[in-house]
Order: structure tokens, then sequence, then C-alpha cells
């Protein structure tokens, strides 16, 4: 029960990580308030958390919506009772090269992986500040350390922010406020799983292959990345600050 008493935003919560993020900090104790873009997927979620006997409390919105992400954090206050970790996992991945990029593409990939983190992060500040300190966990990508091809959207706003997590982790340690990032390279989730498809390939399939090119052996699962982020969320990492942590299996972006 690490998270006893901690009250705890999770966004993208109705995705693959996300899922097993708001599974987690429930069952270990964290008062949650999730997010992600339909209330039903959100739903759903907290309908299956209470046949197991976990709580969480949810609020549908749009990450790019600038308001919704000050109004989110406001919320959470209010529900949750204050706020002590925020986990910004929502993301996006629009795939192609600089000249197969739209003006949506790419102005859709800085809104929700950079510019709401940002906004969640400003709103969150004083609240984190109030409660004596706090820890806020980034999902960014090794896709942003290292030049992954062909996704350069994604790559650019990944990469921007992990510069973010380095700089706020810097800049809010005086405050008791542990800011760091997870870099996963592939997981098991919707996300990846949309790439297969796009390329025609069967999911499963392309797990298999995709799991021989990992030193490790295969691709991760949810629930492999949602361990690191509760133990950058918690007193486990008491003295991990600024930090952006590698979760690859060993493998490598781009030889
Ligand atoms: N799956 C991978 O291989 C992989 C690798 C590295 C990093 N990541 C990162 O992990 C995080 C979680 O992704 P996932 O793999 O679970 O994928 P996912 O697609 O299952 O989950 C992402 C969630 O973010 C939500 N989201 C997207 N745009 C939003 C918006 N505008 N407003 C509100 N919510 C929005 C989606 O609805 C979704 O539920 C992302 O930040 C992703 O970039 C994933």
């Amino acid at each position: 029960m690490r998270f006893e008493d901690k009250n705890v935003i999770i966004t993208g919560g109705a995705g693959g990580i996300g899922q097993a993020l708001v599974e987690l900090f429930a069952s270990e104790g964290a008062r949650v308030l999730f997010s992600d873009r339909s209330a039903e997927d959100c739903g759903d979620l907290a309908a299956a958390l209470k046949r197991k006997d976990l709580e969480c409390e949810y609020v549908a919105g749009d990450l790019r919506r600038r308001s919704f992400c000050a109004q989110l954090i406001e919320t959470a206050v209010e529900r949750l009772g204050g706020l002590d970790i925020l986990i910004n996992n929502a993301g996006t991945i629009p795939r192609g090269n600089i000249e197969e990029t739209t003006d949506d593409m790419w102005f859709n990939a800085l809104d929700v992986n950079l510019n709401a983190v940002f906004f969640l992060c400003r709103a969150a500040i004083p609240h984190l500040r109030e409660a004596g300190g706090g820890a806020i966990v980034n999902t960014a990508s090794t896709w942003g350390l290292y030049p992954g091809p062909d996704h350069i959207a994604y790559c650019t706003s990944k990469g921007a922010l992990a510069a973010f997590t380095r700089c706020l982790g810097r800049d809010q340690a005086p405050d008791n406020i542990r800011v760091n990032a997870v870099c996963p390279n592939e997981v098991n989730t919707p996300m990846l799983q949309s790439g297969f498809l796009r390329r025609g390939i069967d999911p499963a399939r392309g797990l298999e292959e995709l799991g021989k090119t990992v030193p490790l052996g295969r691709v991760a699962e949810p629930d492999e990345i949602a361990d690191v982020i509760a133990f950058l969320a918690s007193d486990d990492a008491r003295y991990v600050c600024g930090a952006t942590l590698e979760v690859s299996g060993a493998k490598a972006v781009y030889g």
C-alpha cells in the first residue's frame, strides 16, 4: 500500500498503460482521478475496477484544450481533497517523415504530448507545494531520446517532453516536488497495435516478430511500464529527480 492516502491524477487512463496505472495506484491505496477522451471508455474502466472492489473517479475531456487541462487539476483537487502525484501518461503517435506530416499531425503531437503536460504541471505545482511536495511522472519515449525513423512529430514531441522533465525536475526540486520521466521502447498497447494494422500486419504475429528484435526477448507489457512509473512516483525513488529512465529491454531505437 505504497500510496495510502495519496491523491493521484492519471491522464490517458483508459489506454493500455493507463489502465494498468489506474488499477495499480487504486489497489495500492491511492485516491485516483483519471482522465481520457471518451466518457464511455472511462466509465467502462471505472465499472470494471468496481467489480474488483477498487474505487476511482474520472473526468473525460480533450487535453488539447488548455481550459480542460487547468479544469482537470482543479476538479481533481476538489474531488480528491488535494494532490500528491500527477502522472502525465496520455499520448498520441502521428506516423510519418516530414513530407508525410500535415500541419494537423504536427500540432496534434505537440498539443497532446508536450503542451498539455505544460498546462497540467503549471496548474498542479501550487497544489503539490501546498501538500509539502509530491511527484510528477511523464511518459516520454526512447524514440524521443534517439532518432526513431519516420515519426518526426512524435519523436520531436517526446524529445521535448524529456527536456521539459529535466528542466522542471531541476526547478521544482527545492519544493520537494520530484519530476521524472519513463522512456519506454515498444509496449504491447493499442498504440503499438495500430502501427501493425496500418502496415497490414496481424498484431499477434507482429508482436512475436518484434519481440525477437528485443535483447530481453519480448515486447514490454503495460504493467511492466506502470510498475516503473509507480516506483518513480513512490518514496522508494525519493532521491530520483529530473531523470529520464529508459525501459527498453535493452533494445536500441535505431541501428
Ligand atoms: N505503446 C508504446 O509502444 C509506447 C512506447 C513509448 C511510449 N509510449 C507512451 O505511453 C503513453 C501511453 O500510451 P499507450 O501505449 O498506453 O497507448 P494508448 O493509445 O493505449 O493510450 C494513450 C491514451 O491517451 C489518450 N489520449 C490521446 N489523445 C488525447 C487527447 N487529446 N485528450 C485526452 N486523452 C488523449 C488516448 O485516448 C489513450 O487512451 C503515451 O504517452 C505513449 O506515447 C508508448
